[in-house]
This record gives C-alpha cells, sequence and structure tokens, in this order.
C-alpha cells in the first residue's frame, strides 16, 4: 500500500519523505488555507515547493466547479509539474472532466467520495485515483472501511486500473484496516503515519537492552 501524507505543512512533508516511506502528498483548499496560502501565485509556488519536496505525485485540487473552468484550472495546473495530479470533485462536471482529462493522458483523483455507485462513475471516466473519505463516514456512523471493501471488491469484478486511496484518514488503526482490506493508497496526517512506529514492548524492550549492554561494558 502507498503512502500519502494529507497536508500542505510542508515541513511535515520533509519530515514524512526524510523517513523513506513516502509516496505521495494530498491537499486540498481547506488544507492550503490552514497553512496560509491564498493568491493564484502562492498556491501555484507552493505546489511547486511540495513537488521539489517529494518523489511521488502530489494531488492539487481545482477550484471551478463547471466544466470549462475545471479543465482549464486543471490544464494550468498539470502543467506545473510532471509530478501534479488533478483533483477534481465528484460533480456531474467534474466526471466530464474527469473522463476529458483521462482521455488526454492528464491523471486525475477523484474527490469527495462517499458511495460505490460514485467511485464506479470515477473508474468508468478512468480516473487515475478515487478518493472515498473514510473518517468522515465514520464521524456520521457510518462504516468507512466498509465502503474501501465494497469499491474493492467491484473494482476488482472488472479490473479497473483507478486506484483506491483512502482518504480522511484520521489514525493509526485505519491505516492498518486500510491495508487490510486492500486500498491501493491512503493519505492520511503524519501523526497517524507515526503511531504506527509505536509499541510499549518496543520501548521497554530497547531500554532493557541499553542497560544489560552498559551494565556488561562495567558503565
Ligand atoms: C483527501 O484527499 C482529503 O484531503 C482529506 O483526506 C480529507 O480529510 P479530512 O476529513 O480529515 O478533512
Amino acid at each position: 500500500m502507498k503512502f500519502f501524507i494529507d497536508t500542505a505543512n510542508l515541513d511535515q512533508i520533509r519530515e514524512a519523505q526524510d523517513l523513506g516511506v513516502l509516496d505521495g502528498v494530498t491537499t486540498n483548499p481547506s488544507l492550503m488555507a490552514k497553512e496560509g496560502i491564498t493568491g493564484k501565485a502562492n498556491i501555484i509556488n507552493h505546489y511547486k515547493a511540495i513537488c521539489d519536496i517529494v518523489d511521488g505525485d502530489v494531488s492539487a485540487e481545482v477550484i471551478a466547479t463547471d466544466y470549462e473552468n475545471i479543465i482549464k484550472e486543471g490544464m494550468e495546473l498539470a502543467a506545473l509539474h510532471k509530478k501534479i495530479v488533478v483533483k477534481v470533485p465528484m460533480i456531474k462536471d467534474g466526471v466530464k472532466a474527469i473522463k476529458h482529462f483521462s482521455s488526454n493522458g492528464i491523471r486525475t483523483n477523484c474527490t469527495l467520495v462517499f458511495s460505490t455507485g460514485q467511485a464506479l462513475l470515477a473508474a468508468k471516466a478512468g480516473a487515475t485515483y478515487v478518493s472515498p473519505f473514510i473518517g468522515r463516514l465514520d464521524d456520521i456512523s457510518t462504516d468507512g472501511i466498509g465502503l474501501i471493501e465494497d469499491i474493492r471488491l467491484v473494482y476488482d469484478n472488472y479490473n479497473f486500473e483507478t486506484q483506491i486511496l483512502a482518504a480522511s484518514i484520521r489514525h493509526s488503526t485505519h491505516i492498518l484496516e486500510c491495508a487490510r482490506v486492500g486500498a491501493d493508497v491512503m493519505t492520511g496526517p503524519l501523526s497517524a503515519i507515526l503511531a504506527l512506529l509505536k509499541h510499549p514492548l518496543t520501548d521497554s524492550g530497547l531500554a532493557q537492552f541499553l542497560a544489560d549492554h552498559a551494565k556488561a561494558a562495567g558503565k
């Protein structure tokens, strides 16, 4: 399973990249706003800065919601860097735009997906990635991981190449559940990735090893 980090924070992206397990980055307009990145020029420069840090794909989301402007904005974003994947919302004009982009060799990430039907449409349109938001479904007492499982089944039935990018990850257990049900990618916060490192028996075991080593060396 590929690991993407879901942030526009450059320090966190660098930390995840330095760990050596990062396969890409996803952003959205809320995450850009959280970092105080506003205005077209600043947003473009920020995407370029992210592309300079990571080795993998960088999802950049369009703001437009009508077909013509999604195409215009998406083309501009795709031209910024070969790592850019154009992120398009799951709306009618978005599906049309994804079809246009996929027919013209531009990679897409269909975002704000909350049902298997939406995921099926995204795959039919040729999306490179589909982003089901599992945390937001869990927030309303709906089974987010169950959605990933269902999309996996449907995609495998027809050998769709669209990759399932489990989004809206809240914690390390979500990451493990995504791996168990066969998500192709997960995108989550740095905290969820780093939490995978942690086990109290690792900490106590290491402390004991170091203490025994020091004792044997007469320290
Ligand atoms: C997906 O690409 C989105 O950026 C993201 O995962 C949304 O997560 P949230 O529900 O934590 O905002």
